[in-house]
């Protein structure tokens, strides 16, 4: 006969879940009257009715009520009651939005043309050089194997890009969350096709912010270890100061005791620096005749000592297994490395986040649309309820203080079924849209809502040349500074896109650019759009330079002329991002599913067990 279970493999539900569906499925197909084994052996037939099947009952389940659908999983929708937002394009701001249109497809070919000439690596030498001679996956081949599916956020793609010691691509290491045995994991997986792998000052800060987003979001972290160290000649910048190499090391043991699993596989050459990752995590997993792991290579053994002794001797997996201890796991190939990272994942108290079907809504209006409402500049800026409108579940908004401060909007919606609060800038940040952004970031702080900001800044307000002008400006400061100590205090996901400008100015700079949650206000996650422009001034607004009295500096046409295309490459969203002032660049169309990620992300943290103890795994 036709079981319960039968039905609940082919359709990947639980047993109990469809008890109460199966009298009813039974009634609707004859098929199911057939003796079960009969059926398995009829190929075509099983396949049609497993579509079919999976069919109805999905369908089915839409329409019961969620303690049907499963014990496990929750059924929630999300409140289809907030008003509409009006999300057309009236026709008076046609030009701007083809002006804005043309850019975005401008600055996104620009884009794609990075994006692929980092996948390359080091280049197509040092792939072959890597895959044929050293018999070692490429990086992202790596990470396909280890992970459950797709659904990688990569951070940073863009770090290490035109920098003043040349072009690192991805700043050497691949950095990202994906998913292993249904837990968000982050990843920091050193590409030794750049360089050897070696660590440059900006792979340094790669790293160091993927701790950070570890850390900040409580996520598991998994090392990929394929590294010659220090890159030589930058050493000084590399190892001295407090940000720099020797935190990362410094890290692993404050996240472990943080409670935060750390597991590493020597897939590699593991030199100097790049020996203490995986001694100090808490989980080591060696590749034999790929993993080798030592503080100074053969050739500076034999510099010393005058002994030449191969890598895996010196160490290699057997003796690290064996003899040292400095790993906890033998692998024989890189397939089964990864398999033992998924069953050590297995082993951590961990509940993967509980099934939960959400159902929402699309936006009434295309994301596509988003090209055109992304302003290339701030005279290109349309109102923000219209991107709003196209980022928004059912395009639906329950806007907060609607007609007070009315340059800053503020109100709450649905990203792909979820809860957040919005910030978006709609103009400059007066006196009362500070103090309704400073109240309604305490709204969401708390009811626990995570805050989702869109900053688009203004340029920077003229000076004051009145008594009166001058004490509304305090009162601004005054206000802005409220909002300030809010978005700091708030202890809630917080989300930062930038949609247009960032600029800050003379005395406002820490405050306009950090009001609105940028990098050094700590948001989990802060993404740019390609059209983003990132700078103390807009070069745009730029028409003088004070002549300096004691320089060669004359001041003149042409040195301003230099001054604003210098101002302006450097405003750039990707010299921001090769600087990793931010977590990469995203395309407006993709907004949605990014912020949806994140917030995933963010919620995974509740699923945790955490233990009192308070010191690291220290390894014995
Ligand atoms: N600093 C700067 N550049 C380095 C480097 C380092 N520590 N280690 C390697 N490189 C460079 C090489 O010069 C080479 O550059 P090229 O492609 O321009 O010729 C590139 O990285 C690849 O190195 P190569 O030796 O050809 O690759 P490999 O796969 O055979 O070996 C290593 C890679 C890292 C295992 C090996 O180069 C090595 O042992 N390097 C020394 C590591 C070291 O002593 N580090 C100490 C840091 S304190």
């Amino acid at each position: 006969m036709w079981n319960n279970i039968a039905l609940c493999s082919i359709c990947k539900f639980s047993p109990s879940s469809t008890s109460s569906l199966f009298s009813r499925f039974q009634a609707l197909h004859p098929v199911c009257k057939r003796k079960y084994k009969d059926f398995c052996k009829d190929e075509p037939a099983a396949q049609i009715l497993q579509s079919w099947s999976c069919q109805v009952v999905k369908r089915t389940c839409n329409m019961l009520p969620s303690r049907l659908v499963s014990n496990k999983a929750k059924y929630r929708q999300y409140t289809k009651t907030y008003p509409v937002l009006d999300g057309c394009i009236p026709t008076i701001y046609q030009h701007v939005f083809e002006e804005n249109l043309r850019n975005s497809e401008a600055v996104i070919r620009r884009y794609s043309e990075l994006l692929e000439k980092v996948s390359k690596g080091g280049g197509e030498d040092a792939i072959l050089r890597h895959t044929q001679r050293n018999k070692k996956l490429f990086v992202r081949e790596r990470l396909k194997m280890l992970l459950d599916d797709e659904s990688f956020l990569e951070l940073s793609p863009l770090a290490g890009l035109n920098m003043p010691y040349g072009d690192v691509p991805a700043a050497g290491c691949l950095t990202g969350i994906g998913k292993i045995c249904g837990i968000w994991c982050v990843f920091m997986a050193n590409d030794a096709t750049v360089k050897g792998g070696t660590i440059y000052p900006i792979g340094v800060k790669k790293q160091l912010r993927a701790q950070e987003v570890a850390m900040q979001n409580r996520l598991l972290s998994v090392y990929l270890v394929d590294s010659g160290g220090a890159f030589l000649p930058l050493q000084s910048e590399l190892f001295p100061d407090k940000s720099d190499g020797g935190r990362i090391f410094y890290n692993e043991a404050i996240m472990s005791a943080m409670k935060i699993p750390q597991v590493a596989v020597v897939c590699g050459s593991c030199v100097a620096g790049g020996a203490y990752v995986p001694t100090m995590a808490e989980e080591t997993v060696i590749i034999d005749k790929i993993g080798t792991l030592f503080l100074a290579g053969p050739p500076l053994v034999k510099a010393a000592t005058g002994e030449n002794v191969s890598p895996e001797d010196l160490g290699g997996a057997q003796l690290h297994s064996k003899v040292s201890g400095c790993s906890d796991h033998f692998a024989s190939s890189e397939k089964q490395a990864y398999e033992c990272v998924r069953n050590i994942i297995s082993t951590l108290s961990y509940e993967p986040l509980p099934e939960e079907f959400i159902e929402y809504d699309g936006p009434l209006y295309s994301s596509d649309e988003l090209l055109g409402l992304a302003p290339q500049g701030y005279s290109y800026t349309l109102p923000v309820k219209l991107i709003l409108s196209r980022l928004m579940d059912g395009s639906r908004f329950q806007e907060f203080k609607a007609d007070y401060g009315t340059t800053l909007v503020t109100g709450f919606g649905h990203v792909e079924g979820h809860l957040v609060g919005i910030v978006a800038n709609n103009g400059e940040l007066s006196h009362d849209a500070s103090l309704k952004g400073c109240h309604f970031v305490q709204l969401c702080g708390q009811r626990s809502i995570p805050i989702l900001f869109f900053q688009n800044t203004a340029p920077h307000a003229a000076e004051p040349t009145s008594i009166s002008q001058a004490e509304a400006h305090t009162n601004r400061l005054k206000a802005q500074a409220s909002m300030m100590a809010a978005v700091a205090c708030a202890a809630v996901p917080k989300i930062t896109i930038v949609i247009g400008g960032c600029y800050g100015s003379e005395s406002y700079v820490m405050v306009r650019d950090s009001i609105k949650c940028g990098r050094s206000f700590s948001p989990n996650f802060l993404f740019l759009w390609p059209n983003a422009r990132v700078a103390l001034v807009d070069s745009r607004h730029f028409f003088a330079i004070p002549k300096a009295e004691d320089s060669d500096c004359k001041g003149d046409e042409s040195e301003l002329n230099h001054l604003k295309e210098k101002l302006e490459e450097e405003s750039s969203a990707f010299y921001s991002s090769a600087r990793l002032w931010d977590d990469g660049i995203i395309l407006p169309q993709n907004t949605r599913r990014v912020v949806a990620q994140c917030l995933e992300i963010t919620k995974q943290h509740k699923y945790q067990v955490i233990s009192p103890c308070q010191y690291p795994i220290i390894r014995m």
